[in-house]
């Protein structure tokens, strides 16, 4: 099974590396020769056919009177889909749950030479991505050029783009890209919402200059020029607009380097766009406006307005970027009106680089049951059925695939009905039919299907209509087929099958006899690896395992879950966490190969629950110093100890040698790789985030002191300890060293020090005297660290000295700018910094009875925050609390590069 298992993923790594270049682009032009590529003229950027993305289509090329010089090469040819309702391109690889810009390009050019695309009479079609609508299509002029974009998150291992004909003209598509982003860009994109642009637009370059797009931009997002009306003047720079890696959304220098201001002597700006205008389905803009400084030394300071509601009042970066984005959708409204007007205080009038527009696409609609997906698909490629099944099976409801019903449930669709009738299949009787557990009606009749009747179809609880009519299908028939047939549960025809045996009750002793099999396992990869789906498949139900660990809708885990017979009856908590065997986790961490990180006491590996859940398994290294009773400790400290501030325990597992505990998942990481800049695609986190976590943590290790009976020291309280959820939520991890302690005296005696350097209460390390107060000292260098972003040993000159005492020299010279984090660029409240400081130095005191206790350090920890609070609210005085102020510093690199596309029609902002 092992070697199954890595064959499955050795093929399927094989399988999807096709059609994707270094930077992960896909570059699909539509229509071109099947098997061909080229490299783009103006981009560079290597585009290839269709071929591998789509089943179905007809190529075309433009009439030749569309074309001309200037047409950009992706426009020249089409692919048209005339027989499908719907019909899909499966972009992929892509990551699970990465983001990505998609974008979809059409130009009519009369391909069909019909004459369609007019203003009286548009073609109009619809696209969705995966199951979710995106826009409808409306081509009221074949010289245009039609582009859709979202920023979305994958939700599965590819993204589909499908194209619906809707009645008024078969749908067509010119090019279609995909680019990936870096996850924290455009935060608004999550998995519950996508962002649909409505528009792009670099203000201020000069006079006929053309959109801006890769290489300029490294994400290869098109900025349209916007000449600015008369109102405005153009300004420029041909300095360097830095751009800070971790920026939200990272617009590229040669954008930055030109921007608009008020003409004349007007200080004042205003632009406006209608509802009714962008033509897009919902009224929830997105909006974000960057801005910067180009001259150094002034005071330009502005009013940005929304409707006349004062949004902020800002003064831009110089030289680097800054932007003003929402952070919820703008209040509905029909006319979105923008001013900038410059305050009185300003020696400058207000400035303006760049716009985006989105709206949002709410990802409401639910996709088909994976195990029903995998199963059909299986199906779909083990008879290469000719039709026109791609994208969800099921989704949208109006077009589900060709031959199927579905049912629709609020979290998920199911197949209910096949009707394969009269389409040539060929081969035995796919396994996967079986798959699909909520199945009625079955219909494979008049197929040239040979091989026996899968004994597995017996089990589908729900068949009611089974027709095998007209095949070649041998052996016997299964008993449990023929009970339900004879109770009147199943309508089972099997006529016409000249070498059906109906005499056989004993179903066991014939399967495997037919031959065609191996010939499925030889001829195509792809199926190999179907097949061994489906007997992993089989596996994980004998093992209980309900589902795929795909399968988000998964019952309940524990409900599922059967003991083994050989668990320890002294094992405390059977009853309140999963137990695991050595195999499950195996299973669950495909085979603990995805490290998160090692810690004193083993490996921890990410895995994945059945019912999708990311979990993180620790697993005991073989050469731990630390032993069975350690892990016990921790188990048994878990178990007990509920609090939202603390990782919680899913389960754990004492097979024989092998131990391991199963917590939550946290998905950002440690604190200390934060702090470090070590988390991928992580911004650096601002005082206000680092303060909230201070506050949270503290929580935790207050309810370990005061909460828990009996009370609990952690012992090794630092950074790299603190995980981060995602939406940044501090828990406290590993009681592996956690003991209880005397509640009487709160001391206890232990023979050795345990701690980490750089940490460690010194009082205990030369007494030996463990209380909640080490802790303390502990959570003091923390609180030194999310101030000063330095590690707890710091290197000075040519000795190393620790955080606190180095902190504590340089504090009581009173120079806390000195040593402030230099990642916390602005906003700040000096006060709530000192407040802080003042805390971790009362924490980290030598003495342990001058230290306060947790409670009062989490109190003091709020006050501090109320303080930044403060700060923020009167530093950014928004009317409403949908406007993040954003300030980068940093370098990045300047390329200049032009890329032609007429102007989008679609959507055009008014100035006045
Ligand atoms: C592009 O075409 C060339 C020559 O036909 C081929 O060798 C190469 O593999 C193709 N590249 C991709 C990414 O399809
Ligand atoms: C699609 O439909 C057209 C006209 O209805 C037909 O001529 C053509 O053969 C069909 N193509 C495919 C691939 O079925
Ligand atoms: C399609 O676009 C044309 C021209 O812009 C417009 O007149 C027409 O109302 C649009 N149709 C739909 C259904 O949106
Ligand atoms: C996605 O973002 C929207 C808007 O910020 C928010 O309301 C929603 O809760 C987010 N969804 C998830 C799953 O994070
Ligand atoms: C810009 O384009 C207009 C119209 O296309 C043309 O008349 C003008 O000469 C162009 N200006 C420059 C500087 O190229
Ligand atoms: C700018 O203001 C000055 C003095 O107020 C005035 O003389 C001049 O005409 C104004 N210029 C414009 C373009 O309005
Ligand atoms: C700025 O412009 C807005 C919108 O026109 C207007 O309501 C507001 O009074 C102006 N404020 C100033 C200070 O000019
Ligand atoms: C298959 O059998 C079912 C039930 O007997 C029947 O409703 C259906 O029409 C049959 N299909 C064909 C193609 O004859």
């Amino acid at each position: 099974m092992a070697l199954w298992f890595y064959l499955l993923l050795e093929i399927a790594v094989l399988v999807t590396v096709h059609g994707q270049d270094s930077r992960d682009f896909i570059s699909i032009d539509c229509g071109i020769t099947s098997n061909t590529n080229y490299t783009h003229g103006k981009t560079d950027i290597l585009y290839v056919s269709d071929d591998q993305f789509t089943d179905t289509g007809i190529n075309h090329q433009v009439a030749s009177n569309y074309v001309s010089s200037s047409l950009d090469e992706l426009l020249l040819t089409v692919r048209s889909f005339p027989n499908a309702s719907r019909s899909c391109y499966a972009l992929k690889p892509v990551i699970q749950y990465r983001k990505y810009i998609v974008r979809a390009t059409f130009m009519y050019g009369n391909y069909d030479d019909l004459n369609r695309a007019n203003a009286v009479k548009p073609l109009l079609f619809d696209l969705y991505m995966d199951v979710n609508f995106w826009q409808t299509i409306n081509v009221s002029d074949p010289t245009s050029i039609y582009e859709v974009e979202a920023v979305a998150v994958a939700l599965a291992d590819s993204v589909s783009v499908c194209l619906v004909d809707t009645g008024s003209g078969t749908p067509f598509i010119s090019a279609l890209e995909l680019r990936p982003l870096v996850d924290v860009m455009y935060p608004s994109a999550n998995t519950s919402q996508s962002l649909v642009l409505n528009y792009r637009l670099n203000i201020g370059p000069s006079t006929n200059s053309s959109a801006l797009r890769y290489p300029d931009d490294p994400y290869d997002r098109i900025w349209r020029p916007w000449t600015s009306p008369d109102a405005w003047m153009e300004i420029s720079t041909t300095e360097t607009i830095s751009n800070s890696e971790k920026d939200l959304f990272q617009p590229p220098t040669a954008v930055m380097q030109t921007a608009a201001t008020p003409s004349g002597n007007s200080s004042k700006m205003e632009f406006y766009w209608t509802f009714a205008d962008a033509q897009v389905p919902n009224n929830e803009f997105y909006v974000n406006l960057f801005f910067t400084e180009f001259e150094r030394n002034t005071s330009r300071l502005f009013n940005v307005y929304l409707n006349d509601v004062l949004m902020k009042n800002y003064t831009p970066p110089y030289e680097s970027v800054g932007y003003l984005y929402s952070t919820r959708p703008l209040d509905q409204a029909s006319e979105y009106h923008w001013a900038l007007n410059s305050t009185g205080l300003s020696t400058l009038p207000p400035i303006l680089n760049a716009i985006e527009v989105f709206t949002a696409m709410h990802l409401t609609r639910a996709a088909t049951a994976s195990g029903d997906a995998d199963a059909i698909n299986a199906i779909k490629e083990q008879y290469q059925v000719k039709r026109s099944w791609m994208g969800d099976p099921c989704a949208p409801e109006q077009y589900p695939w060709d031959g199927l019903n579905c049912s629709y449930g609020t979290d998920s669709s199911r197949i209910i009905a096949i009707n394969l009738s009269s389409s040539a299949l060929t081969g035995v009787i796919s396994s996967s039919f079986a798959k699909l557990t909520e199945i009625k009606y079955l219909d494979l009749s008049y197929n040239d299907l040979t091989g026996p009747i899968p004994d597995a179809l017996g089990t589908l609880s729900s068949l009611q209509v089974l027709n095998l009519t007209g095949n070649n299908l041998n052996g016997s028939i299964p008993a449990s087929l023929l009970k339900k047939s004879q109770q009147g549960a199943l309508t089972f025809s099997y006529e016409a099958n000249p070498n059906l045996g109906t005499d056989g009750t004993s179903n066991g002793s014939k399967k495997k006899s037919g031959t065609p099999m191996t010939v499925t396992y030889i001829v195509v990869p792809v199926v190999v690896v179907l097949l061994l789906v489906v007997i992993i498949f089989v596996v994980w139900r004998v093992r209980k395992f309900r589902g795929s660990t795909q399968d988000i809708h998964a019952r309940p885990m524990i409900d599922n879950f059967s003991i083994p017979a050989t668990v320890n009856p002294e094992n405390p908590f059977q009853h309140e966490n999963r137990q695991f065997s050595y195999k499950e986790l195996e299973k669950i961490t495909r085979k603990f190969t995805n490290v998160l990180g090692k810690g004193g006491f083993g490996t921890v590996f990410l895995g994945y629950l059945e019912d999708g859940t990311r979990v993180a398994v620790k697993t005991r290294s073989e050469s731990s110093s630390q032993g069975t009773k350690e892990f016990l400790a921790e188990a048994q400290n878990l178990a007990k100890i509920h609090h939202r501030n603390l990782v919680s325990l899913v389960g754990y597992c004492m097979d024989g040698e092998h131990l391991a505990l199963v917590y939550e998942f946290m998905s950002q990481g440690t604190l200390q790789d934060h702090l470090r800049g070590k988390t991928p695609g992580a911004t650096a986190l601002t005082w206000g985030q680092r303060l909230q976590i201070a506050v949270e943590a503290a929580q935790g290790l207050e309810y370990l002191h005061k909460g828990c009976k009996p009370p609990l020291v952690h012992r090794d309280v630092k950074s790299a300890n603190i995980l981060l959820s995602e939406s940044l939520e501090a828990k406290i991890a590993d009681f592996g060293l956690s003991r209880a302690f005397d509640n009487a005296n709160h001391t206890h005696v232990s023979t050795a020090v345990v701690g980490t350097p750089g940490y460690l209460d010194p009082e205990y390390s030369s007494s030996y005297q463990l209380s909640a107060k080490s802790d303390v000292y502990s959570f003091g260098v923390v609180l030194f660290e999310l101030m000063t972003g330095q590690p707890p040993i710091v290197a000075t000159g040519n000795h190393a000295t620790g955080l606190a005492q180095w902190a504590r020299q340089q504090l009581n010279n009173g120079n806390i700018e000195d040593v402030i984090d230099p990642k916390l660029t602005r906003g700040y409240d000096i006060n709530s910094v000192w407040k802080a400081a003042d805390v971790a130095l009362r924490c980290t005191e030598h003495e342990s009875r001058r230290r306060p206790a947790m409670a009062d350090v989490v109190m003091e920890l709020k006050e501090s925050f109320a303080l930044e609070s403060a700060y923020y609210r009167s530093e950014f005085p928004s009317t409403t609390s949908n406007w993040n102020p954003h300030t980068q510093t940093a370098s990045e690199r300047s390329q200049t590069s032009a890329f032609e596309v007429e102007q989008f029609p679609r959507f055009t902002p008014s100035a006045r």
